[in-house]
């Protein structure tokens, strides 16, 4: 079955390089055999394993007893439960309090050259004060925070203040339109956003203000907009509502403490799209979600004190959650926060970074490897990677091409690649493998991280595929410190999503192979969840937004294979009588009605406007056949006898294909 998939089965084993102590530091994991038996530790006696890492990667300021209790059966997880911490506390003071002049942040803006370090004091300063501005308008432990804002510095301190008071922080990428912004304002039920007049993006302006403005047109729970100076503009302030960060910043003192939080309060709120319905708010909580975000930063980008990691996401995703943030602060590391585009001003703009601020551990999308690949190897000429020891990939499968290019041109042959598999659910890293330890295949995530008990499942029975070569949907058989708790407000639904559709197990919602050797290969979404240059977006929520256009009856939302972005969007848009279909203007309207909805990210590659959709007689729309037909595999359709009206296919190929 794994056959049907061109695998690419070379072996790349550990760099002697990294395993060389006069070149690299030791890694934590040195060795596969280490590595099996740390994960059969962790497997056989996650009380010990975790219990004992938690200690070590974690300042408690009461102890916890209990390690572990619940399940997946009940959706009743729960971690280190009588331990209380504070995220903020673990991530800013206790550096700052030891060693307040090591860098915790090097900025590097969009325009080049303008890099600005933040040390560790300097965090603790400027998050004690904002979140003494936090408290003062009103925000208490168990409050929600909308943070709206571009990647700049203040926004890490902005997650940071709302950890410090026990507010949940709930991110919304700055790519996303108004209406999605006002969606995801209102389902927390947030009272206060945090905002920039404006944003910077590869020379562009993004109008963050004005987009909060409009947002809350609709959200009249919102009492408080704290404004924060990116760019200066003159932007309009509502009296009473909107107060500028830098006044509000300079009443309050530069330290204040950090709240008391139980392992088990929320910590944040992070909206993501999933088959069905509105974005679900995903819920994470305190001590598991730091633990995950520790130990796998330590152990998968192998942390040692002196490296210079380099996250390239936006804070607005889970990536940048847990590898900007996080992650990386929790264990005292300096971290880049970048604000630009790998192609700003030119395609080197990466390897000038990774030259400049001599980082040693870099984190991207294969989108972005694969866009720079298309451009041509002379960008890379002239620039110093030698500081690299391991280099990571993340969002999205990455095809061997890519995987190959990043490991040679980037990586010259001696450093780790790290395909890292996770999502946001997972809080972090739950199948990659370990820089020091794993012989890797490109294109392969390979094996589960510590405690990430990975099962195969047959999609149809649900039973478990047992043994290698194997393929079918992924799951998790067993709780983890950093799964998600729940959805905001609907338990209900994260039951429905993830844990009820295989009882007793975890649903990722991805397809998977265990191939001969044991290796995870992860195929992608097997639901109805489209992965565009790693952004996830739901057929679902772009086909709603379509529909609200007055001229739409009916719409179909499928994903096409792409060179550069893994995966595009195709619309196929049944108009209302009378609405002449061919019109030029009816598509550009259409594909701005979603940058309109969700935001310039989900616009659709292709729109089809087309007479009909292919469905059963019961009025079930096929997607199967549409995928087909947008991955030029018209030809394999399989069976369409169940089709209404089978004569459709045929008008939808011509459609997609039109003859010569
Ligand atoms: C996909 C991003 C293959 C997968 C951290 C998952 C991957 C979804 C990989 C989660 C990888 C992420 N190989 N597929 N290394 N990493 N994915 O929530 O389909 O934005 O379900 O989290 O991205 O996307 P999310």
């Amino acid at each position: 079955m794994a056959d049907q998939y061109q695998d690419d089965h070379s072996l790349f084993p550990v760099p002697a390089r990294l395993l060389d102590p006069a070149q690299c530091p030791k890694p934590f994991v040195s060795s596969l055999d280490q590595y099996k038996k740390m994960y059969r530790q962790s497997i056989d006696n996650p009380e010990e394993f975790f219990g004992k890492l938690a200690n070590e990667l974690l300042t408690w300021s009461k102890p916890f007893h209990t390690v572990r209790h619940g399940g997946l059966e009940h959706g009743d997880v729960a971690w280190f439960l009588e331990g209380e911490l504070n995220a903020c506390y673990n991530c800013v003071d206790r550096h700052a309090l030891t060693d307040p002049n090591k860098v915790a942040i090097i900025y590097e803006a969009d325009e080049p050259n303008q890099a600005e370090r933040i040390t560790y004091g300097e965090l603790l300063r400027k998050v004690c004060q904002l979140a003494g501005v936090l408290r003062a308008h009103g925000i208490r432990k168990g409050d929600t925070v909308a943070i709206y804002m571009p990647m700049i510095p203040e926004a890490v301190v902005a997650l940071l203040a709302c950890a410090r008071v026990g507010a949940l922080h709930s991110v919304i990428f700055a790519g996303f339109s108004a209406e999605a912004l006002r969606d995801r304002v209102h389902d927390a039920s947030s009272r206060l956003v945090l905002t920039t007049d404006q944003g910077k993006r590869g020379g562009k302006t993004i109008e963050t203000k004005r987009i909060v403005d409009e947002a809350l047109k609709t959200c009249p729970k919102v009492e408080t907009v704290i404004v924060c100076q990116r760019t200066g503009a003159e932007v309009p302030m509502k009296d009473g509502r909107d107060y500028w960060w830098g006044d509000e910043v300079f009443k309050h003192p530069f330290y204040t403490p950090a709240e008391d939080i139980n392992s088990e309060d929320p910590m944040f709120l992070l909206y993501t799209s999933g088959s069905t319905g509105s974005p679900k708010g995903v819920m994470h909580t305190t001590g598991g979600y730091m633990l995950g975000a520790a130990a796998t930063f330590k152990y998968v980008f192998d942390y040692h004190p002196g490296d210079i990691f380099a996250c390239m996401a936006d804070v607005g995703w889970i990536t940048g959650h847990t590898y900007i943030v996080y992650g990386p602060l929790a264990l005292g590391a300096t971290t880049v926060l970048f604000e630009s585009l790998p192609t700003y001003p030119t395609p080197s703009r990466y390897w000038e970074l990774i030259a400049e601020h001599k980082i040693t551990q870099f984190y991207t999308a294969p989108t972005a490897i694969r866009a720079l690949r298309r451009l041509g190897d002379e960008w890379l000429e002239g620039h110093d990677l030698s500081s690299l020891r391991i280099i990571g990939t993340v969002g999205e499968p990455i095809n061997p091409e890519a995987w190959h290019w990043y490991n040679e041109k980037v990586g010259k042959g001696r450093c780790a690649v790290v395909d890292t598999y996770w999502q946001t659910e997972t809080g972090s890293h739950i199948i990659t493998p370990l820089p020091g330890a794993i012989t890797t295949k490109p294109g392969s995530a390979t094996f589960p991280f510590f405690g990430i008990d990975i099962a195969i499942l047959d999609p149809v029975t649900g039973k478990e595929l047992v043994g290698n070569d194997v393929t079918g949907v992924l799951a998790v058989k067993r709780p983890w410190p950093s799964m998600a708790r729940t959805i905001y407000n609907n338990h209900y639904r994260f039951m429905e999503t993830y844990l009820k559709p295989y009882a007793g197990y975890y649903f990722t919602g991805d397809g998977a192979t265990r191939d001969k050797d044991g290796y995870i290969w992860v195929r992608g979404r097997v639901d109805d969840v489209i992965n565009v240059s790693g952004h996830r977006l739901s057929t679902a929520e772009i086909e709603s937004a379509l529909i609200m256009h007055h001229s739409v009856a009916e719409t179909a939302v499928v994903g096409a294979p792409d060179d550069v972005t893994g995966q595009s969007i195709n619309a196929f848009v049944c108009l209302k009588p009378g609405v002449p279909v061919y019109s030029m203007d009816l598509t550009r309207e259409l594909i701005s009605q979603v940058r309109k909805v969700i935001g310039p990210f989900a616009a659709p590659k292709k729109v089809y406007l087309v007479e009909d959709l292919p469905k059963t007689r019961s009025g079930k729309l096929m997607r199967r056949i549409l995928r087909k037909i947008v991955a030029g595999e018209s030809d394999s359709l399989g069976d369409i006898s169940t089709l209404a009206d089978p004569s459709v296919v045929e008008a939808l190929i011509n459609k997609v294909n039109p003859p010569p």
